[in-house]
């Protein structure tokens, strides 16, 4: 395997026309003869203006590039879309499978012995990884990093949970608008990404955990030098695995697919990863059922104490040891045997590893919850199951029945939420329908449900809502999301109907509408399935090839083959 002539000597080394052509154009670029014998290392820069958590990677790759230098490469730097979640519309994850088909399609394309792929926001990492785990070739995961704390009257602010509790306290009116603005300047206060256990640290925190990023990698702040040391050990780290030959599929192993799990169990990840884990593991030819989810989250104690589900951020998490202290205390139940982009072994990896905050990080023997934070909820709503975050979830809620007040999709919601004469009280479920992969379509991060404003006023902070989108990693109330099939394909979800009772049950995972089946027959007989929101581009090639929630969310003929399940 060491003997195979590196991807990039096939370009250079080429006797026709075309070698010549491939040493006259790159040389004419600055490199020289000396150079292009070298591993070529691509590094797929992720900078945009239009993507706030990327602002400062030019830096970075600055940075990695003289990694590669120093260890013997020679790096050519690339972009590829780069997608930032304040702005992208409908949804980032519309476009999340447009980022992994670009990447993968870039390394494979051209002379990259081994890449580094510098991502941050929320869907940037999960497209890296898919890509990296189809294109198999040596590869190496630089996240962005966190955001400092955000700071205002000595309280500690993060992005985004706190972007919904003080608009949710102004729309109550216990917050006024200078109140309002200050928070708005104070809240980022540097670059990087969201810096609560959101889908952008918790994706970052899993590329550790998988193996795919330098120990230590996801926590360390995006302005904290360190991260510059890191950008360029991770640039010399890149050239040692295409010496090596270790690829992606020698990392990202089913075992490595578990530990990845168990820290985000631990960390009270964001949902999404859930979906994005589902589609790396499916890329690499694994089938990764919910149970397997649920079955390592029952064994996981929870042991982090960071927003949303707890009081600190990714900065003290950062001071506290990180990732690699997290890993160390979850060593027993972690396969410590598998190989990461270091070269060695987890287990070797935790070596001198200790957890420096036990405000932060807990301990294995007397963790913050013994299980983990989230949990996959069956039923007859749900045949192919939901998420729920229990670890954001009101206590009065973890079993709870309640009457059914349906919203059909967004815009009837965004039309008739705050009606006045809106049935509903505290006890009510809010069903949000078609708002899930083909429904919306992109499932955007919606099932965060507001609260009705009359309940707000009456000092409603949290209800049971469930639909089959998505919520954002920083978002926090009892939630269920994702539920599969979704409500666009006729699924049991489609069918509730406004005062229908609604059974939640966290600790038995049950999620039943008290239907009797032949009432629910007879409704699915009666649906009907709408026809599709785009006719036109990308729009339409994700609506017809998406799959479930439960099936990641890739495109269908992204799988391996044998891993193709029916579109339907
Ligand atoms: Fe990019 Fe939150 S907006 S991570
Ligand atoms: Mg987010």
């Amino acid at each position: 395997m060491k003997n195979e002539p590196k991807k990039s000597e096939k370009y250079f080394s080429d006797p026709s026309m075309w070698g010549f052509i491939h040493r006259s154009f790159t040389k004419s670029m600055g490199y020289t003869d000396e150079d292009i014998k070298k591993p070529v290392i691509g590094i797929c820069n992720t900078f945009s203006e239009l993507n706030k958590c990327h602002s400062h990677f030019n830096e970075l790759v600055e940075y990695v590039k003289q990694g590669v230098w120093q260890a013997g490469g020679t790096p050519m730097e690339f972009p590829t879309i780069s997608i930032g979640e304040p702005y992208v519309k409908p949804t980032t994850m519309l476009l999340r499978n447009l980022m992994a088909m670009d990447t993968e399609e870039m390394v494979k394309a051209h002379p990259i012995d081994g890449v580094v792929l510098v991502g941050g926001c929320d869907k940037t990492i999960p497209a890296q990884l898919m890509a990296a785990a189809s294109a198999n070739t040596p590869a190496i995961v630089l996240s962005g990093g966190p955001m400092l704390n955000g700071r205002l009257n000595g309280e500690s602010l993060g992005a985004c949970t706190d972007c919904y509790r003080f608009t949710l306290e102004h729309s109550a009116g216990t917050l006024n608008d200078e109140q309002l603005a200050e928070v708005e300047n104070a809240i980022c206060r540097s670059d990087g990404h969201c810096m609560v256990m959101g889908t952008a640290s918790t994706m970052a925190s899993i590329a550790e955990a998988l193996g795919m990023a330098l120990p230590g990698c996801a926590a360390i702040p995006a302005v904290d030098s360190r991260r510059r040391h890191i950008s360029q050990m991770t640039g010399k780290q890149i050239v040692h695995l295409v010496k090596d030959n270790l690829k992606p599929r020698d990392i990202m192993t089913e075992k490595a697919i578990e530990n990845a799990i168990t820290v985000t169990m631990a960390s009270g990840g964001s949902t999404n990863s859930i979906i994005h884990i589902v589609a790396i593991a499916q890329r690499l030819g694994m089938k990764l059922p919910l149970e397997k989810f649920d079955e390592i989250s029952k064994r996981t104690p929870f042991l982090l104490n960071l927003r949303p589900s707890g009081k600190y951020q990714m900065e003290e998490y950062f001071e506290a040891g990180g990732v690699p202290a997290l890993m160390k205390e979850l060593e027993s139940l972690l396969n410590t045997e598998c190989i990461t982009v270091t070269g060695k072994t987890v287990k070797e990896n935790m070596i001198g590893v200790k957890t420096l905050d036990r405000e932060v990080i807990f301990p294995l023997d007397d963790p913050i919850e013994n299980d983990g934070g989230i949990v996959v909820l069956k039923g007859n709503i749900s045949p192919n199951g939901a998420l729920i975050k229990k670890t954001a979830v009101s206590k009065k809620f973890l079993k709870h029945i309640g009457k059914a007040v349906v919203f059909e999709s967004l815009q009837d919601m965004e039309e008739r939420i705050n009606d006045p004469d809106l049935d509903v009280d505290e006890n009510s479920v809010l069903v949000l329908k078609n708002v899930g992969p083909k429904g919306a379509p992109g499932m955007p991060e919606v099932g965060q449900i507001p609260i009705p404003k009359k309940l707000l006023k009456r000092g409603v902070r949290d209800m049971v809502r469930i639909s089959d989108g998505r919520i954002s990693g920083t978002s926090y109330g009892t939630l269920v999301v994702h539920v599969a099939p979704e409500a666009a394909v006729g699924g049991p979800f489609a069918l509730i109907k406004n005062g229908d009772e609604i059974e939640i049950d966290l600790n038995n995972r049950i999620l039943q509408l008290h239907v009797d089946s032949d009432e629910l027959k007879s409704r699915s007989s009666k649906w009907k399935k709408r026809g599709t929101y785009y006719d036109r581009g990308y729009g339409l090639l994700f609506e017809e090839r998406v799959l479930q929630a439960d099936l990641g969310c890739d495109f269908d003929f992204l799988l391996p083959k044998e891993l193709r399940p029916l579109n339907d």
